[in-house]
């Protein structure tokens, strides 16, 4: 079913048309052009017809009244003006209760999905640590928005595959494996997880400072786990279970699942064949010993492809990865969601794969994010100056536990509610700025029960569930609207299936973070303003119960597509 912004952009291209002999724009263009108007008694959509008056050879004014009858006779529609040059477009209240809140209520979990992506493979790359290395706050934006991005493509009808390509291979594990053997044990690590694999592998490069023979140790034991040493493989597969384990609990708060966990590792004995087709192609020189790609006539450094000693590199890994992705997937789409520091990297051998003659060159996306720095957060850091992103999941949920102790003391289930809402803090607050934004964490904000906050949205989702618990049996016939707080939330209800086309289209799930928070405010203003259960008569009460309902549809649809769970109670 059309948007109401589709829908008039329907009627528009045939007025159009018929006004212009050739090139008129089409419905998708026409949709693009119209605006929201900042200040809504201007109106709820907005179109600038001085945008047409070359093709039409005519005043914005004229224009703009020409259109006007084919506007009217749109049922959506409830009136329209012509002012400057601008139509300004009302949506109708009936349209928007006897149509758009009946199909919200009969669509349910599906209202929102659409199938932009029916028969569309998208592969995306999120999340990826580096075992052995701490899970830290700098992988947060890759987890939370790759994800994210994951769940907006299904929910498009995209088929999709999650893959956490883990940093499971490289001389990290050479060091590991010495200072596992000098200072480690079975014991220690099995009860220590990954936190002491962190301490080993810290240990190491603090003693390589003294004693230099230590990286020489290292470079050894991994060329032994290269090839194909029995011991050296069994620890790395136990040191990365033991990662794997770890990371898993912080998947599970989140909800997240991946559909591989294809690591770095698994591409080892697939790189030597791109590497062949590199210098069959002429591409690689040799610089310095190394081979490279020379990439500057465009405008960037050489991509790396072997060192001297003839050992792979990071693009290289990738770039075979990619091209076992397209022979397994063959996606339409392949995301890659890492930090903006890694840019360069990504530009670099996606120019390398179309020089390779891949003609699925231009289907590789890179989705860069900012940086993410901690303040006023008293988080126990264990590794130095890194802060673990368990460590400030755990400090959320405490903060949380507080505040319901106080608040909601007899609460059932409190440390599922607590772990949902402390989480879903961290990741709403994450997930309000534009994903390129530098990021200051302010726990104190992120937890604000009052602020434009994850606990403040996922209050008033149990707000509508427990109203709806109260309200009994649903009658959704017969809707009058009486206020303009209901219309005013209905508007912002019938945006939702645009808003997810958005935030894919720009990859960006604060679309949805702020939209939740458009949601949130017009329920609230709308529930302080309308009594629902104890509203002046039976027609009323079920006008606002499937108001109601709708947001709670609305709400709980838009959760899980930034990574947030709604619970029922607080
Ligand atoms: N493991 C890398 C890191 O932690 C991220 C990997 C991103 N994905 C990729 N295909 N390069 O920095």
């Amino acid at each position: 079913m059309l948007t109401v912004k589709q829908k008039i952009a329907a009627r528009l291209e045939d007025a159009l048309a018929a006004m212009c002999s050739e090139g008129a724009p089409s419905a998708g263009e026409i949709a693009a052009m119209l605006e929201y108007p900042p200040d809504p008694t201007l109106g709820d959509l907005a179109l600038p017809c001085f945008k047409f008056s070359r093709a039409l050879r005519r005043a914005p004014a004229a224009i703009a009244a020409a259109l006007i009858p084919a506007i009217e006779a749109e049922e959506a529609v409830g009136s329209v003006q012509a002012v400057g040059g601008y139509l300004n477009i009302t949506v109708s209240d009936r349209y928007l209760a006897e149509t758009l809140l009946p199909r919200i209520l009969s669509e349910g979990k599906d209202y929102g999905k659409s199938d932009m992506g029916a028969g569309k493979t998208v592969v995306l790359d999120y999340s990826s640590p580096n075992v052995a290395k701490p899970f830290h706050i700098g992988h947060l934006g890759t987890t939370v928005i790759g994800h994210s991005l994951k769940r907006l493509h299904e929910f498009a009808g995209y088929h999709c595959v999650g893959i956490n390509y883990l940093g499971d291979w490289g001389t990290q594990f050479g060091k590991l494996i010495v200072a596992y053997r000098r200072w480690g044990n079975a014991k220690e690590i099995d009860e220590g997880g990954v936190d002491k694999l962190v301490e080993l592998y810290v240990r190491f490069h603090k003693e390589a400072e003294e004693n230099k023979a230590l990286e020489e140790e290292a470079r050894v034991e991994f060329h032994k786990l290269e090839s194909g040493d029995a011991e050296n493989l069994s620890l790395w597969r136990k040191f990365i279970d033991i990662s794997l384990a770890e990371y898993e609990k912080t998947y599970r708060q989140l909800g997240i699942t991946f559909d591989s966990y294809k690591g770095e590792s698994f591409y080892t004995d697939k790189m030597p064949a791109e590497v062949q087709k590199l210098r069959d192609k002429g591409l690689l020189k040799i610089d310095d010993g190394a081979s490279i790609v020379d990439l500057a006539p465009y405008g960037m450094p050489p991509c790396l492809i072997l060192k001297r000693d003839g050992s792979t590199l990071y693009p290289t890994r990738d770039i075979a990865a990619a091209v076992y992705r397209q022979a397994t997937y063959h996606f339409d789409k392949a995301i890659y969601v890492t930090s903006a520091g890694q840019s360069l990297h990504f530009a670099q051998w996606f120019k390398v794969v179309e020089l390779m003659g891949y003609d699925w060159y231009d289907k590789l996306v890179h989705v860069p994010y900012g940086t993410v720095s901690i303040n006023g957060a008293k988080l126990a850091t264990r590794t130095g100056n890194v802060i673990l992103l368990r460590d400030l999941f755990g400090a959320a949920i405490e903060e949380v536990k507080k505040i319901m102790e106080e608040k909601n003391p007899d609460l059932a289930d409190k440390e599922k509610v607590a772990e949902a809402v402390g989480v879903g803090a961290i990741v709403f607050y994450y997930l309000s700025n534009n994903r390129n934004k530098d990021i200051n964490f302010v726990m104190e904000d992120a937890l604000n029960f009052d602020g434009n906050t994850g606990p403040y949205v996922q209050y008033t989702y149990a707000r509508t569930a427990s109203l709806l618990a109260r309200a009994g049996e649903m009658r959704a016939d017969q809707i009058v609207l009486t206020a303009p707080e209901e219309s005013a939330l209905l508007k912002v209800l019938s945006l939702f299936p645009e808003k997810v086309l958005s935030a894919i289209a720009e990859y960006e799930p604060s679309v949805i973070t702020r939209y939740i928070l458009d949601v949130a405010a017009a329920y609230n203003r709308f529930y302080h303003n309308c009594p629902v259960l104890s509203a002046e008569n039976a027609d009323v009460r079920a006008a606002r119960v499937a108001l109601t309902r709708a947001t709670n549809i609305v709400l709980g649809n838009a959760f899980p597509l930034i990574c947030m769970k709604a619970m029922e109670k607080i």
